[in-house]
């Protein structure tokens, strides 16, 4: 099969025939059908991620339809649609079994260093295993998973808008949805309209939030983020946080949320979420060996700071019914899709990226 390969730090990805074996007991082989670039990507590629491994497989933000199931599986079967998961639910371990967290224990030690659950690889190249990102490896034209790392989804969504649900938008929803747990009648911030600010404004209309106020340096992000349910936009930089307070009688927001990765964004999320029970979420994946510094005056009085990965969703169970409100006409997926790309040009989906060019870039292996 084609497959993108990072063959070496920094250098672009080389698109090239590769092999995949057959799933063992458990696994799934998938084909993909549309997969996302998303920074996560872009970041190991780059190699400023110190546990990234090569030669690899990118790609993470995939959908797609189960093409043959190995032994024992039987939460999906050949020709269900699927949404992959680099986030997994195994239902068994103390973490799927606990509301309060979707960081599943099953897995983590083989897929953090490349490797299927049972520590070998399916893909390989001239008989050299390749290592498998994320536990997903979609910059392909197909992958072998775990079955705990799919979830099944209704086949009337479009693979190309589902694929966004496996990493980006889910993130933000859930952030809103989730781990925030909005309540109705309240005031929001969101920092960032990226993909995750933006579902993190669609997760607080949801929620039947009041005021959603969106912080961007883009105007056409913030454009944007008024579709997805922005009542109000504001110039992102240093005098954001004066701004949020002059709009809410100086007191701050009852929600914030951090979109963006940057440490001095998330101390502006702490600063403008309100006395008394502010909660600051923070979502963005901040760079190895930053911190972020909050002046405890502002927990002492009240405020929270918290935050999720991949929105605290619980995959198997979540995905497949966000999306279900995405076909009911609640989350309009289609304005986040930028660019639609072959296999072939996914170096171009990271240059976007770079050059700040869109939301998503989409890769579509139909
Ligand atoms: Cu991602
Ligand atoms: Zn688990």
């Amino acid at each position: 099969m084609r497959a993108a390969v990072l063959e070496e730090f920094g250098a672009p990805l080389v698109v090239q025939e590769v092999e995949l074996a057959e799933p063992r007991a458990g696994e799934v082989l998938v084909r993909v059908v549309a997969c996302g670039v998303c920074h996560t990507d872009l970041y190991t590629a780059s190699g400023a991620d110190p546990t990234g491994y090569a030669p690899a497989v990118l790609g993470h933000e995939g959908a797609g339809v189960v093409e043959r199931v190995g032994e024992g599986v039987s939460s999906v079967a050949v020709g269900d649609h699927v949404v992959t998961l680099f986030s997994p639910q195994c239902r068994e371990c103390i973490h799927c079994l606990d509301p309060r967290t979707n960081l599943c224990l099953a897995i983590r030690e083989q897929q953090n260093v490349g490797h299927l659950p049972d520590g070998t690889t399916r893909l390989s190249r001239g008989g050299e295993p390749l290592r498998h990102f994320m536990g997903t490896s979609t910059f392909a034209e197909y992958t072998v998973m775990p079955e705990i790392a799919l979830a099944r989804i209704n086949p009337d969504a479009p693979l190309a808008h589902a694929c966004l649900f496996a990493c980006g938008l889910s993130t933000g929803l859930g952030a809103a949805i989730n781990t925030a747990e909005v309540q109705a009648g309240t005031t929001c911030v969101i920092f960032g309209a990226g993909i995750v600010g933006l579902g993190a404004v669609a997760g607080c209309r949801l929620q039947g939030a009041e005021r959603i106020v969106c912080v961007d340096l883009s105007d056409q992000r913030l454009a944007l983020a008024a579709g997805q349910g922005a009542t109000d936009l504001v110039r992102g930089g240093g005098d954001a946080v004066a701004a949020i307070l002059e709009m809410t009688g100086g007191l701050g927001a009852d929600y914030t949320f951090e979109a963006t990765g940057r440490v001095e964004v998330m101390g502006q999320a702490v600063e403008a979420a309100r006395m008394g029970w502010g909660m600051a979420t923070m979502c963005g994946v901040a760079g190895k060996g930053r911190t972020l510094d909050i002046v405890p005056r502002l927990l002492i009085t009240g405020r929270r700071v918290t935050g999720s990965s991949f929105g605290g969703i619980k995959g198997r169970d979540q995905v497949p019914a966000l999306l279900e409100r995405s076909l009911a006409g609640e989350i309009d997926v289609e304005p986040l899709v930028s660019h639609r790309l072959s296999l072939e040009e996914v170096n171009r989906g990271f240059d976007l990226m770079h050059a700040q060019d869109g939301i998503r870039s989409v890769i579509d292996l139909s």
